[in-house]
């Protein structure tokens, strides 16, 4: 039996592809060496093919060329992808890519591998299609508008594909799970209604050849009967308001889980704690002790505690103040737009800027070069932002967002010139627009934001923001791309220059 594993990361592909074998070898060989005769190991082997299905229909001939020669006996259609957190459709960060994205990977993938898959089967006459729906299909889901309706896609797909071919002995099944514990989810801990994959897989695969249209898991199955009792639109409704209370938490992760209290606190160093545990009788009924060894290694350090401080003053200039300076300074400044470098390729920023200083700001391998020449304006708020914050600030990058479609990507201000910790006077003038932000992940986390802690704060006309202590060190932050319509926004961010290198 040969399992070929399509995803778009190498290294987890190899890792899945071990695990498969592995476990076959483990699990399977007494039982097939009984009945294929003594000494006869059952054989599986791995495929994979790294692709990204947000990729253009390209990618589709490099998956037929890896799958060329196989019979596929079952496909499983399982990429998907879905938001960050559930929101209103025009405030989906990045929505023009989000769209084509979420098309691709959700709904084209579907189409495209039952393409290259089916014919085979079809001249076997035998085969089956698992394809990994959502309850979100079922009905219209608010503020995950997109995302419900790719799953509706693929359910209707399905079921449509399954009536052609079922005559042909081709099974389409389509599978709408609720929610189980993964990182699409962010459920981390499972429970009974939120299983883990392994134990939705289980349950689910015992209803192939048995339901067309499934839920997969007994729990589910209850989960969707009681929707349909009380009707889509009251299911909706009960489910609305937990949504928003995700949205607005910008993140669907929960607050970090308690220690499960009376387990003994280990020893002090080099000390052993025991845990003894009875053993239940499936697995054999004897009395086992766990024993904790203390690492002789100290894995990580406990980090110094740096506090980081958010100051916001909405009204630090009153509007009539803050009208005519916005006025002046989008007129006079000398607004520019910067060439970066990203992976040896140059870009053009999305937005305008220019920079007051009397020495240059390097940041993306592109320098702006020093200018004393602060105009009038500039120079009264500095001292106005200096007296505010008790910081003195000798430098200032404005930038000219001039419409919504302008934005900056997550990034930290962290460049050596500005020394560690710097504190960051943030000055709004113009439309309102999202400043975001984003936790730094754990180390294990190993650079993957999905669990981060988000933080999304509207900054309106003379709206003052200051970032101080372990900000820049611990959190990123972003102006993303709006699809509101959207005035111009100015932003001017007041810091402290030293040469470079910065003395650390
Ligand atoms: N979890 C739930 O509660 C739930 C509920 C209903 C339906 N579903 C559906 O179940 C399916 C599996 O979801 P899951 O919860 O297991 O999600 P997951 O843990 O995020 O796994 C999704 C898989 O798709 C891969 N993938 C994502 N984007 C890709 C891309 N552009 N190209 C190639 N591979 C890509 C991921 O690879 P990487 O690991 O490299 O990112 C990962 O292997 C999805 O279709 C989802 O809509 C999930």
């Amino acid at each position: 039996m040969c399992v070929a594993l399509i995803s778009r990361t190498q290294e987890k592909l190899d890792q899945v592809s071990n695990e498969i074998r592995v476990d076959f070898l483990n699990k399977s060989e007494p039982e097939i060496s009984s009945e294929q005769g003594k000494g006869e190991k059952f054989q599986v082997d791995t495929k994979t093919i790294a692709v990204d299905f947000g990729q253009g229909v390209g990618i589709y001939q490099t998956i037929e060329k890896g799958l060329a020669g196989l019979e596929i006996g079952v496909l499983v259609n399982n990429v998907g992808i879905s938001y960050s957190y559930p929101e209103y459709f025009l405030d989906v960060p990045d929505l023009d890519n989000m769209i084509s994205n979420m098309i691709s990977i959700n709904v084209t993938s579907v189409c495209q591998m039952t393409r290259l898959v089916l014919p085979g089967m079809v001249e076997r006459s035998k085969g089956a299609i698992l394809n990994i729906s959502s309850a979100s299909g079922m009905y219209p889901v608010p503020l995950l508008s997109l995302y419900s309706s790719t799953k509706a896609f693929v359910d209707f797909f399905s079921r449509a594909v399954h009536a052609e071919y079922k005559s042909r002995g081709i099974i389409v099944q389509s599978v709408l799970p609720f929610f189980v514990a993964t990182k699409l989810s962010k459920i981390r801990q499972p429970t009974l209604d939120k299983p883990s994959p392994a134990a939705y897989v289980k349950a689910a695969l015992s209803t192939v050849g048995l339901q067309i249209q499934t839920n997969g898991y007994l729990l589910h199955a209850l989960m969707s009967v009681l929707s349909g009792q009380i009707g889509p639109q009251n299911a909706n409704s009960i489910m609305a308001d937990k949504r928003q209370r995700v949205r607005i938490q910008g993140s669907w992760a929960g607050p970090a889980r308690k220690p499960a209290p009376g387990l003994p606190a280990a020893t002090g160093s080099g000390g052993r704690a025991s845990l003894p545990c009875a053993v239940g009788s499936a697995w054999g009924g004897a009395e086992r002790t766990f024993e904790f060894q203390q690492p002789t290694q100290v894995k990580r350090k406990v980090p110094e505690v740096v506090i980081m401080e958010l100051r916001l003053i909405p009204s630090f200039l009153p509007v009539s103040e803050a009208d005519w300076m916005f006025a002046q300074l989008l007129a006079d400044l000398p607004w520019k737009q910067k060439s970066n470098l990203l992976h040896g390729e140059s870009y053009e920023e999305p937005r305008l800027t220019c920079w007051f200083g009397e020495l240059p700001y390097t940041y993306s391998h592109s320098t702006l070069q020093a200018n004393t020449q602060w105009h009038p304006v500039l120079a009264e708020l500095r001292q106005r932002m200096e007296l505010a914050s008790g910081h003195s600030f000798n430098s200032l990058l404005c930038n000219l967002y001039r419409d919504g479609k302008d934005s900056i990507a997550w990034h930290s201000d962290s460049e050596p010139s500005l020394r560690p910790r710097p504190t960051i006077g943030s000055l709004s003038l113009g439309d309102t627009r999202n400043f975001e932000m984003r936790k730094q992940p754990a180390a294990e986390e190993d650079g993957d934001y999905t669990y981060a802690e988000r933080i999304r704060v509207p900054l309106s006309h003379g709206t003052l923001l200051l970032m101080e202590g372990a900000v820049q060190e611990d959190w990123q932050h972003r102006v993303p791309k709006e699809y509101h319509d959207r005035g111009p926004r100015i932003n001017l961010t007041f810091r402290m220059i030293y040469p470079e290198p910065g003395p650390r």
